[in-house]
């Protein structure tokens, strides 16, 4: 099976399913995502999902508004395409 492809505007990297979060491939390639509890609960991870679906371990209990997922805790469940920059 193809890997899955996650964009993150100009990056692409691909998800091996060897790692536990999203948040941990994005870090293992240098881009920049703000964390702090990282398992769901303080919402400083979130960033907006443009496509693609993602799938939690367990709901989480951050509030989140539409198109916005937390890398943190979830992990890609096709190709996605993140937008990086923090809500606001
Ligand atoms: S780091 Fe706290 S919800 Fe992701």
């Amino acid at each position: 099976m193809a890997d899955l492809i996650v964009s993150t505007g100009s990056t692409q990297l691909a998800w091996q399913g060897r790692l536990a979060t999203l948040l941990e491939l994005l870090e293992d390639n240098c881009l920049p995502v703000e964390y702090q509890c990282r398992s769901g609960f303080c919402g400083a991870c979130r960033v907006r999902l443009l496509a693609g679906r993602v799938r939690y371990r367990q709901p989480p209990l951050a509030c989140l508004s539409k198109g916005e997922i937390l890398p943190c805790c979830c992990v890609p469940e096709s190709d996605i395409t993140l937008a990086l920059e923090h809500p606001p």
